[in-house]
């Protein structure tokens, strides 16, 4: 639905471009300075004229005032050289994009040796890794909600034959002009595997039913050259997945669970093969059930399936990337609605591993879908699970919107999963798994309940929950996205409404680096 940005890597600009972008610094005045080259004299002026203080965040736009072949000239500026860092670089990205968009730029060059030639440049970070951060940027950037606007209503820049807007980086350092060409081939990897999330996430729960998941994700494993397998509830029953089964009893839409494979090229028979499963919640649309929720801002539970759609970002990511490692993603599909058939609060469930659950509050689902698909992922011994959900309001009270919360039974997996993170500017935080908070669970007619009788520490009685089935010896984590799946506006490479995509690239990466 978006028009992605393509990028390539040159020695030279030979063609007319519609705009020069160029990165400015600020010296020890905090005005601004760019490294000699052809816009010296315009960044003299402006640091004179003094509107343009080249902080991070700035942007100066110049019409007609392109030098060679291009036509105007963008200076974004990063701040002072040696603060410069990937997320700012990120964020100078986005800001740029924006522009580019509002100016109707279509093709744009980017002078790359004026990152590396800037005066007291921050070493720590490579010139790759510098112009990784700043595309990551731009392509983040590049989403538009518009699925479901008719034609005259969208806007005019997601015109549906308008070109895809083209960025050159330019270097005359031939190593790195080949090195940038193999990291920009992995950001626009991102970009195709991020805005399958958003698009998901953003599906209204009209579309956006299980069983229209499960074919996206059929298609998609065929283009990507995944393995796929569908789990009707057919086989949901065969499997005794009561859990599973009973939050879909209400809704009039079957249940579906997705699984697709990843394996790397020719790695079929070594012992030395890992797998790493990732399981997500994919509750198409989230009515609480009986224990329905109040009706404000109940559209946002459209958003429920966003772990699912975070895996399958992650998943198809990873195999653009060539993964070393094999990934099983799981998706649970599944509609949470109150009707005559509709599980009760009081009722028990029997779940897949034979342990029994009291439905305290029908409200409580995701754990109770993911307690039957987590034990179902042990099945494939995979040398490690994570799953992704947006489980619970309680992680947003704990932690606000920038940041999920991630638990886990071995720190080893916990410490990788947040370097990722910490790599991608993603922000995440540990929690406890202390066994102590189940006894809020014990419940008199069954094995567990599924909710407390008071709301305090929530985010971690859901993760106690799903620790009921995981089995000796199996790694495991669990993220809780409910508070940065959707709705991070304060993130400038995020979009302004709707599905964010975070932890996409976290994810993808973990599982590559696994
Ligand atoms: N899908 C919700 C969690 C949620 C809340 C996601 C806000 C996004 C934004 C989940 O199924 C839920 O309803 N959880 C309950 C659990 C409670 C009943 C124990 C909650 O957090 O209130
Ligand atoms: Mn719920
Ligand atoms: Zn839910």
């Amino acid at each position: 639905m978006s028009k992605l940005p393509l990028f390539d890597a040159v020695a030279s600009v030979s063609v007319k471009v519609d705009c020069d972008l160029v990165p400015v610094f600020q010296d020890s005045a905090q005005k601004a300075v760019s490294p000699k080259g052809t816009y010296t004299d315009l960044v003299d002026r402006l640091r004179k004229s003094g509107p343009f203080a080249a902080r991070a965040n700035s942007i100066q736009f110049i019409r007609f005032a392109g030098k060679g072949s291009s036509e105007n000239v963008l200076f974004f500026g990063l701040g002072s050289a040696s603060e410069v860092s990937a997320e700012k670089l990120r964020v100078a990205g986005a800001n740029v994009w924006t522009r580019m968009l509002n100016e109707k730029i279509q093709t744009a060059v980017v002078h790359v040796d004026l990152f590396l030639e800037a005066k007291g440049r921050n070493s720590e970070l490579s010139p790759v890794k510098t112009v990784r951060a700043f595309a990551e940027g731009l392509i983040l950037n590049a989403y538009q909600l518009n699925t479901h606007k008719s034609e005259s209503e969208g806007e005019p820049s997601s015109s549906k034959n308008s070109q895809r807007p083209e960025i050159l980086f330019v270097t005359r350092d031939k190593v790195l002009k080949s090195a940038l060409a193999s990291e920009l081939a992995q950001v626009s990897a991102i970009g195709e595997a991020i805005n399958v999330t958003r698009d998901w996430s953003n599906e209204p729960s009209n579309f956006g039913t299980p069983i229209y998941y499960a074919n996206e994700a059929k298609k998609l494993a065929r283009k990507f050259g995944l393995k796929c397998n569908i789990l009707t509830e057919k086989d949901a029953a065969r499997e005794k997945m009561g859990l599973f089964l009973g939050v879909g009893q209400g809704s009039s839409r079957e249940s579906r669970i997705v699984v697709v494979e990843y394996a790397p090229k020719g790695a079929k028979k070594s012992k030395a093969l890992k797998t790493v499963a990732i399981v997500g919640k994919g509750v198409t649309f989230d009515s609480g059930g009986i224990s329905i929720k109040p009706s404000l801002r109940m559209e946002d539970m459209k958003h429920d399936m966003t772990g699912a759609a975070t895996i399958m970002g992650a998943t198809l990511l990873a195999a653009s990337w060539n993964c070393p490692n094999r990934v099983i993603g799981i998706m649970a599909f599944v509609e949470n609605m109150p009707d005559g058939d509709a599980i009760q609060p009081g009722n028990v469930l029997k779940s897949r591993n034979g342990k029994t659950v009291e439905v305290i509050n029908t409200d409580a689902e995701g754990r109770l879908v993911l307690a039957d698909v987590l034990d179902y992922a042990q099945d494939f011994k995979p040398d490690a699970i994570v799953d992704v959900a947006t489980l619970t309001g309680a992680v947003l009270v704990a932690l606000g919107k920038r940041c999920c919360a991630v638990f886990g039974n071995d720190a080893a997996l916990v410490d990788s999963i947040r370097r990722s993170a910490d790599t991608n500017g993603e922000k995440m935080w540990e929690l406890p798994l202390w066994d102590e908070y189940f006894d809020d669970l014990r419940s008199d007619s069954a094995d567990m309940k599924n909710s407390a009788n008071d709301a305090y520490g929530g985010c971690i009685r859901g993760a106690i929950f799903l620790k009921q089935f995981i089995k000796k010896g199996t790694l495991w984590a669990h993220l809780d996205i409910a508070g940065t799946g959707y709705g991070n506006a304060h993130i400038p490479y995020f979009p302004k409404r709707g599905a964010s995509g975070a932890y996409v690239r976290t994810l993808a990466q973990f599982v590559s680096d696994f």
